[in-house]
């Protein structure tokens, strides 16, 4: 793998806005970051890994399982860890130290600034174990960009739509530039 810079890393987990890392990942790609992708299996139901292979021009990795020690790539890869957007399903993993994916497997390998981006619906965001994991999360240092209120795809309203992209990435870019000056 090519290892010579510290990649953003955008981990993409399978919520209704996956689409809108599309976007992300292209504005980082534009501005000449060199991002690598993530995603879940169940985020490439919602959007292609090629999709993100385009718009990155790089290897996406997906799935759960490899033969590979992906995991170990990425943790010597990333000079920043975003999860965008964030699953109730990843939020609770990563909060548990679970890891039986490659996104919640790398996130414990990782010596990087971590971002997660939560998107879900309202009463989602809203229940007890959701705000109990995004609680252990802000205390185990990830940085957690809350997401906005709004008319969610179902029709619900309330907080629980991705943060807007430019917030995101700013925050990506803080992180990221600190991380690079640190190493
Ligand atoms: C159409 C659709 C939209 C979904 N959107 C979200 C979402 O925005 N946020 C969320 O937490 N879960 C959402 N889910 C549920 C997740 O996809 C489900 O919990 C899944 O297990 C998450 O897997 P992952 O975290 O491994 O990507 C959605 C499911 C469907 C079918």
């Amino acid at each position: 793998m090519h290892t010579e810079k510290k990649h953003i890393i955008i981990a993409v987990t399978g919520s209704i806005a996956s689409y809108r890392s599309c976007e992300l990942v292209r504005e980082l790609t534009k501005k000449g970051y060199p991002v690598t992708v993530l995603m879940t299996e169940n985020a490439s139901r919602f959007v292609g890994p090629v999709t993100f292979q385009s718009l990155s021009s790089r290897k996406v990795y997906h799935g759960n399982f490899s033969e590979e020690m992906e995991h170990i790539d990425i943790k010597n890869l990333a000079g920043v860890f975003c999860v965008a957007p964030a699953t109730a399903n990843m939020i609770g993993k990563m909060a548990n130290g679970i890891a039986d994916d490659l996104i919640s497997t790398s996130y414990l390998a990782v010596n990087c600034p971590v971002i997660a981006a939560p998107a879900m619906n309202p009463q989602m965001y809203a229940s007890k174990p959701v705000q109990r994991n995004l609680e252990i999360l802000k205390q185990d240092g990830v940085h957690i960009i809350e997401p906005v209120h709004g008319t969610v795809v179902c029709g619900d309203t309330g907080q629980g739509k991705l943060a807007d992209l430019e917030i995101i990435e700013k925050e990506i870019l803080k992180f990221y530039n600190t991380s690079l000056n640190e190493n």
